[in-house]
C-alpha cells in the first residue's frame, strides 16, 4: 500500500494534492512513520556499533575501587562482591583506618568473594591501605604501586549497577582531568551577607531545583590518580588540618583542588543509587552549616573561589527515548 500512494505520486503528483486533504494526510502520516521506524533502526543499530567499538577500544587498563569504609565488614563484603563483577574492574584499594589490621579472615574472604563474582576469570587486586592516623584525609593519600589512572571513589554503603558505572568511566575517559560522578552539590553566593565572597553550601534539594552544581562529592566519582599525589603532598596543609579537626569535607576539598587546577567544572553522571546501609550524616539536616564553613574556609585558602558551576549532565544516549 504504502509502494502504491509512492508510485501513483510519482508518475501523477497533481493528482493525489487533488485528491483531498485526507489523503494527504496518510500520507504526512506514513512519512512521519516512516521517518520514526527508519530513525529507530538507526539507533538500535547505532547502539550496537558503540558497544562493540567502545568494547574493543577499552584501554587494558580499567578503574581502581577506592573504597572508604569503618567497621563495616558486611557492607564491605555486600559491595565488593557487586563492583567485582562490573567488567573495568581492575583492582580494589581498601582505606582502612580502624585501629586494629583487617583480621586473616576478612582478607581471605573478601580475595574469595572477587574470585568467584569476577568474570571470565579475570584476577582482581586486592589492597588494604592500612592507616595508623584516623582522619578523613586517609581516602586520598597518594597510592604508590596504582596500576590504573583511574579511581572510582566510593563509600561502602551505596551501590550503583555496573552498566551505569562503565558509563561514568567512559564519560572520565573523555575527560581525564575533571571529576565524574553521581553526587553533585552547589555552591550559591549568600545573599543574607550582600558580599559577593560569602558562599553557602547547597545540598541535593538546590541542585534538583535549579538544576546547576557545582561539585561532584567523592562518595561516587572518578577522578584521576594524580588529584591523590596533589592532594596528600601539594594542597596547603592547612586544609588538610582543617579536614582531620573537624572531622568533615574532604569530599569538598578534593572538589576545590581539581576546580582549582582545571578551570572547568566537574561532570555529573545520571544514575540510579542503591543505598544499602543506614544512611550517613550528610543526608540530615543541620549538616549543611559545616559545609558552608568549609566552603568559606577553603575560598579564603585558595583567594578566591574556584569553583565553577554547570548545568550539563552525562547521560547513556541508548537509554534516552527518542532524542
Ligand atoms: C591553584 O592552581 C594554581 C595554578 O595551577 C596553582 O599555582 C596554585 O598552587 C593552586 N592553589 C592551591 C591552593 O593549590
Amino acid at each position: 500500500m504504502r509502494s502504491g500512494l509512492f508510485s501513483r505520486r510519482s508518475i501523477r503528483p497533481a493528482s493525489v494534492l487533488s485528491v483531498g486533504s485526507a489523503k494527504i494526510k496518510l500520507l504526512l502520516a506514513c512519512c512521519a512513520l516512516f521517518t520514526v521506524i527508519a530513525l529507530s533502526g538507526r539507533t538500535a543499530s547505532w547502539s550496537q556499533y558503540t558497544v562493540s567499538s567502545s568494547r574493543s577500544h577499552l584501554p587494558r587498563t580499567g578503574y581502581t575501587l577506592l573504597i572508604n569504609t569503618w567497621k563495616r565488614n558486611d557492607l564491605l563484603k555486600q559491595s565488593i562482591s557487586h563492583y567485582a563483577s562490573c567488567p573495568g574492574l581492575d583492582s580494589v584499594h581498601i582505606v582502612w583506618s580502624e585501629p586494629d589490621h583487617p583480621q586473616e579472615s576478612l582478607v581471605s574472604l573478601l580475595n574469595q568473594v572477587l574470585k568467584s563474582n569476577a568474570k571470565d576469570g579475570r584476577e582482581i587486586e586486592l589492597k588494604f591501605d592500612i592507616n595508623k592516623e584516623d582522619s578523613l584525609n586517609n581516602r586520598f593519600k597518594e597510592i604508590k604501586d596504582l596500576k590504573t589512572d583511574v579511581v572510582f571513589s566510593i563509600d561502602d554503603d551505596i551501590i550503583f549497577p555496573c552498566a551505569t558505572v562503565e558509563f561514568a568511566f567512559n564519560v572520565w575517559q573523555s575527560a581525564p582531568d575533571t571529576m565524574v560522578g553521581f553526587v553533585p552539590r552547589i555552591h550559591q553566593v549568600d545573599p543574607s551577607k550582600g558580599e559577593l565572597n560569602k558562599y553557602i553550601y547547597s545540598g541535593w534539594w538546590s541542585v534538583w531545583w535549579t538544576g546547576t552544581y557545582s561539585m561532584i562529592l567523592s562518595k561516587a566519582a572518578f577522578f584521576h590518580k594524580k588529584y591523590l599525589r596533589i592532594y596528600t603532598h601539594e594542597m596547603p596543609s592547612s586544609i588538610r588540618e582543617y579536614v582531620t579537626r573537624n572531622r568533615n569535607c574532604e569530599d569538598i576539598a578534593m572538589s576545590f583542588l581539581v576546580a582549582n587546577a582545571t578551570g572547568v567544572p566537574p561532570i555529573w553522571v545520571k544514575g540510579s543509587i542503591f543505598e544499602i546501609g543506614s544512611t550517613g550524616i550528610s543526608s540530615l539536616g543541620g549538616h549543611n552549616d559545616r559545609r558552608t564553613q568549609c566552603i568559606n574556609r577553603f575560598a579564603a585558602q585558595y583567594n578566591r573561589m574556584p569553583l565553577v558551576p554547570t548545568s550539563v549532565k552525562a547521560v547513556d544516549s541508548r537509554h534516552t527515548w527518542l532524542w
